[in-house]
Parts: structure tokens; sequence; C-alpha cells
């Protein structure tokens, strides 16, 4: 039972949205049926393939490269994996992005995860309006942050205690240092390709960035700083086993993406996260859920829900920031008790439980428990029929496709496959998905500019979508 007033705004707002969801016509995104007429058409023509214009954001980019090392602000923007100029983004709506060019993408990466309602939802956009206009930052407790907190609650039992940070590295590394706090030990266990932020003892053997370029870790971390993370394969049991014995009573806690995605998505083995519960359970070391990917993406209690896990601590992000910056650690009470000012370990943000970020919070993670009967089985539809529907185009083209999806996060890796771990996802066809993804672009499919991450689908994404993408794949798997 959701009780929170803010929720209980915004489930008067959603209430005729119910009414209009599944009455009407289905083809329609679900928000989109409660949207006033809007100003703009929201489904313009897509350009055809040669009209793509790119002069403008090539541009941009080297304009953005006087400032911007690469023209960026986070490495895989730059689109080095897959080659060709990154086009720079004006607009979004919907399913649909729109840059410079004034060229239309239908998107399958959300902004990385969070845009799991799809981009602009108007009652984010207008929660974040309302908060904006009683001012942007305190530095102070603001009532939002109870708020968003109790519905995280609702979500993550598992979570009794927690914390707001301003981005999932911020959220990793901080539960690192309370779990190091709990156990007073050391070590850290980590999985190869699982990507967990860019502090430095988490950069071993990582997923996202960088697997995307090869870098087996960082320049610039010293190996001291390292020396106490254990990188492990995933989905390999016999291993964790192996390094429980070998480092008795110094391992503090094992840090894991439960579904990876950023490796492109690669799903536990049957059994494999329970084992990993039982195993940390009996040595008395933490166990971390990184959902900041999958946390309110697999079900509404995420990876933990799915797969019915009950860690010790959970990192959230991406989607519990509705866009925003925004993320979240939390478990047991007395675990997250150390932490300042009732404990002993600092931790701290200017930023954090900032209320703009808290009301985009409450109206997508509020928007999700009020719909969750709806919402979960809709993704689940849409997310199946276009990783099937594109991997059998490619059966039909004889293209070597491996699909992977769980729920609304899925990876069309260029191989045979399946894949079970990080050397697995390695063994794909980099240059095959490169060109295709090259092809997909010009096409208006904005998909993940890497093989090594997954894609994703929101509320916003329809039949008729799935259709164009599947005819999509058809023209790229013919042109490879
Ligand atoms: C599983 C996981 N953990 C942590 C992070 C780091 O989050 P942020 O980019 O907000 O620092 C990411 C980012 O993609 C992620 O996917």
């Amino acid at each position: 039972m959701v009780t929170s007033k803010a929720l209980q705004t915004s489930q008067q707002d959603n209430s005729c949205r119910e009414d209009l969801v599944y009455h009407r016509r289905r083809s329609l995104p679900l928000y989109l049926h409660s949207m006033p007429k809007p100003s703009a058409p929201s489904r313009p023509e897509t350009k055809p393939l040669e009209a793509r214009q790119q002069d403008r954001s090539r541009l941009l980019q080297h304009r953005a490269e006087r400032f911007f090392p690469g023209g960026v602000n986070s490495p895989v923007r730059a689109f080095r994996a897959v080659g060709g100029d990154p086009p720079f983004l004006t607009r979004a709506e919907g399913a649909y992005l729109w840059d410079a060019d004034g060229n239309r993408y239908l998107d399958y990466f959300g902004s990385w995860g969070p845009m799991i309602l799809g981009h602009a939802a108007p009652s984010v956009v207008r929660a974040v309006q309302e908060a904006a206009s009683r001012g942007t930052s305190f530095g102070a407790s603001t009532p939002s942050e109870a708020d968003l907190a109790e519905l995280v609650q609702q979500a993550f039992p598992s979570m009794e205690r927690m914390r707001f940070v301003s981005s999932g590295t911020e959220a990793t590394m901080s539960a690192i240092r309370v779990a190091r706090a709990f156990t007073g030990r050391k070590l850290v266990v980590k999985f190869e390709g699982c990507y967990h932020g860019h502090a430095d003892a988490l950069l071993v053997k990582a997923g996202s960035g960088v697997a995307t370029f090869g870098i087996p870790g960082s320049a610039g971390v010293p190996e001291e700083t390292v020396q106490h993370t254990l990188a492990l394969p995933f989905n390999d049991i016999a291993a964790v086993e192996a390094a429980f014995a070998h480092h008795k009573d110094q391992i503090a806690c094992v840090i894991v993406e439960p579904v990876v995605g950023n490796a492109g998505c690669i799903p536990p083995a049957a059994g494999y996260l329970a084992a990993l519960r039982e195993i940390t359970q009996r040595a008395g070391v933490v166990l971390i859920l990184d959902e900041v990917m999958t946390g309110f993406r697999l079900a509404l209690g995420g990876a933990q829900e799915r797969y019915n896990l009950q860690p010790d601590m959970t990192c959230l992000g991406k989607i519990l920031g509705g866009g925003l910056p925004c993320a979240a650690f939390g478990g047991r009470v007395e675990i997250m008790q150390l932490l300042a000012p009732l404990g002993p370990v600092y931790q701290a943000g200017t930023l954090s439980g900032n209320p703009l970020a808290m009301a985009a919070g409450i109206a997508t993670v509020g928007y999700l428990i009020e719909h969750r009967e709806r919402v979960y089985p809709q993704l689940e539809m849409i997310s199946a029929a276009v990783a099937d529907g594109v991997a059998q185009a490619a059966r039909q083209a004889g293209i070597a496709l491996g699909t992977q999806r769980v729920g609304s996060m899925f990876t069309w890796f260029f191989q045979a496959g399946p894949v079970t771990d990080y050397a697995g996802a390695a063994r794909s066809d980099l240059a095959a998905f490169a060109t295709f993804h090259r092809v997909m672009l010009d096409q208006g499919l904005w998909l993940p500019p890497s093989q090594f991450e997954a894609a994703f689908v929101s509320l916003a994404h329809t039949p008729q979508d799935v259709a164009d993408t599947i005819a999509a794949a058809r023209h790229a798997f013919a042109a490879m």
C-alpha cells in the first residue's frame, strides 16, 4: 500500500491514465494516453536512409573537442567502438530522440537505462518543474527524501536503511566502504565484465567502456589500490568457492551485477545467485547486489525480486532518479548504522537527495508501483517481440546472432552463443556489430554503441516500433 503524500498526488494524476490505457488504442505508449494534445506531432516521418544529415552534429563534435577530451563527458558517447560521428541530441519524447540535424531515432538505449517510462514523460516533467519552482538545492533535509525512500523500501524491503547519492559510482564505492568497516576485512570480490562505476578499486577487469576500449583496468590507479580486489569469472561458482577457501576470513564483500548488463546482457545460470548467497552467508561476507541497472527494470523489486534473493546490501541508480542524477545504497540496519553521523564510516554529498532528483524519482518509481501489474508484462511482451523478431530475421539471413534477454534488457551478440561470461562476450564479432550498428543508425534506430552494453525497452515502445525495428534489421542483415 502506497502511503506517501507525494505518491497520493501522483495516484490522482494517474487515475485517468488507468482508464485510458487499457480501453483505448493499445498501440499508443502507456503514458501518451493521458497527455494533453502535443503542440508538435510526436511521430514525424523518419527521413529516408540516404537523407540522414550529419553536418551540424559534426560541427558540434569539433567544437566539443576543443573543451572535452574526445569531445565527450563520458567515453562511450564518442562512438569509438562503432565508428562514425556521434549524433548530437537536442530533444527526446517517448521512445524517440532527435539530433541537431533533425534526424529522428527510435531509442533502444534509454540514456543507458533510466528512461523506463520513455523520455519527457509528462508526470515526471511536471514534478521536476514544480520542484524547481520551490528551489533547486538546499543542502538540508527535505520531506521528499523520505517520500522517495518509502517507495524504494516498498520495492526493495531488504534496504532497511538507505542513503541517497548522485551517481551509481558513489553508491557502489560507499557500499564497499561500509561493508569493509562492518566485517573489518579488506578484500572485495567482483566479477569480470561487471561494471560498478569508475572508483579505483572497481575498475579491475570491468565491463562497459572499460571492456569497449579493451583496457584491462585504468592507468592512474596504483597497484596498491587494486591489490584488495579479486576479479573472478561470472557464473563460475567453483571459482568463488576456491577464492573463499584461499582467502579465508579476509573477504569483506562480494559485489555483483545479478544480471550482467555491462558486458552485454548475461543472465545468471540457474542457482548461481542462490549459491553466491549461501557461500557469503556461511563466511559472514556482505553480499552487495549492484542493481543500478536491474533495479525497477527486471521487476519492481529488481533482480532480487525476480530471483528471490535477500542481499545484505543493494545499490540503485538510473531508474531511481527518473533521468536526473540520483542513486542509493542501503541494506541491513546493523550495517548501515555504521555510517556517519551514527557511526565511524564517513560518506557525504553536497547534492545528495537533491529535490529535483527526488521529484523525478518519486514520479517515476511511483508510476511503476502504481501500475506494476501492467507495466512489467507490457515490457516483457514488447522486449520479447523485438529481441526475438530480430533474431529470427538474422536466422533467415544466415547471420550468426545470439540473443540474450532478461525482461526489458537484452543484447544481440554477433556470435552463435550462448554467452555466459565476459570471455564469451569478447568472442563476438565486433566488426559485424559495428556494421549492424551503423546501418541501423542510418535507418533511425539508436542501439547502444558497443557490443558490451545492454539495450533497453521502455513503456513508450509500441508494436509498430517493433515492426519498424525488425524491418530495419532485415535491411541491415542484407547489407552485411
Ligand atoms: C551496474 C552499474 N553499476 C554502477 C554504475 C555506475 O553508475 P554511474 O554511471 O551513475 O556512476 C553503472 C553505470 O552504468 C552500472 O551499470
